[in-house]
């Protein structure tokens, strides 16, 4: 048997770089994957073959009707909703500089989308995961709120804010068995990242972690899955650094 064999499992953010390769690999591990984006994402959704077992759901996180929506359409296909990844987020049209220059409403749009769109997300679900008694949400922040990232504050707050509200979430919701853990990638790049930031900022993370290369989208896949899984079933209120050793939790 497979290791997500039977499980129903949202993903926000589907389409982005990382997101694409968690809604692949959660299919190879034998999942229906509910792909969630802002954007229609059906013709990426077809390059991952299984058909039957992927639902392509147009949702912007920040509208709680549109999240509502992903979560009882999930129901209605596939009868229930396991797993919640919340991984949308609003990181690469973020503004790198002082604290004193960030504007007001890159500040607001940035705290909306991260932490907003994940609470409102996991408000969606927690109906039919409470009915089911079982369910895990994982939340992604990152590794820069443990790095302690300058000239980044709007990201690097609002991701450590992830941890907060994930560890209390974990506390209110853990009665109803459902498990509330946190995720943290580290810099991984793509075209994007690279034409802003260059290639100099991941080699210099590079040289900062134990492991010495590029973290990949793929990286985060197997962290994600065990979480989800029945392996993880009392594993709760817990980030997991999947950062090739830059920092310790
Ligand atoms: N790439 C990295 O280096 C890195 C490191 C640490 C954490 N993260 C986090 O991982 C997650 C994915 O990052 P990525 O690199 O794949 O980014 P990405 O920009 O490629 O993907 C983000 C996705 O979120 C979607 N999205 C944005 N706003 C939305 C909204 N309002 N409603 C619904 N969907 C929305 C976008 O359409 C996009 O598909 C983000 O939460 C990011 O903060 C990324």
């Amino acid at each position: 048997m497979r290791l997500l064999e039977n499980k129903t499992i949202i993903v926000t953010g589907a389409g982005g770089n990382i997101g694409r390769s968690y809604c692949r690999g959660f299919l190879d591990m034998g999942a229906n994957v509910v792909a969630a984006d802002l954007n229609d994402i059906s013709t990426e959704a077809q390059s991952w073959g299984c058909d039957d077992r992927v639902l392509v759901v147009e949702a912007d996180v920040l509208d709680q009707e549109d999240c509502n929506r992903m979560a009882d359409l999930a129901v209605e296909k596939f009868e229930r909703v396991d797993g919640l990844l919340n991984n949308a987020g609003f990181f690469k049209s973020a503004s790198f500089g002082s604290f004193m220059d960030i504007t007001a409403s890159e500040w607001d749009v940035c705290y909306q989308v991260n932490v907003r769109g994940t609470w409102q997300c996991i408000k969606a679900v927690y109906p039919h995961m409470k009915r089911q008694r079982q369910g895990s949400i994982v939340n992604v922040s990152s590794n820069t709120p443990y790095k302690g990232v300058p000239n980044f504050l709007h990201y690097v707050s609002s991701k450590a804010a992830i941890i907060g509200l994930s560890r209390s979430l974990a506390r209110e919701v853990g009665p109803d068995g459902i498990l509330v853990n946190t995720l943290c990638p580290d810099l991984i790049p793509d075209d994007d990242i690279i034409a802003r930031q260059g290639k100099a900022a991941d080699e210099r993370t590079v040289e900062g972690r134990c492991l010495k290369r590029t973290q990949l989208p793929e990286d985060m896949v197997g962290a994600a899955a065990f979480l989800f899984s029945d392996l993880a079933g009392f594993v709760t209120g817990q980030s997991l650094l999947v950062n090739g050793g830059a920092h310790f939790n």
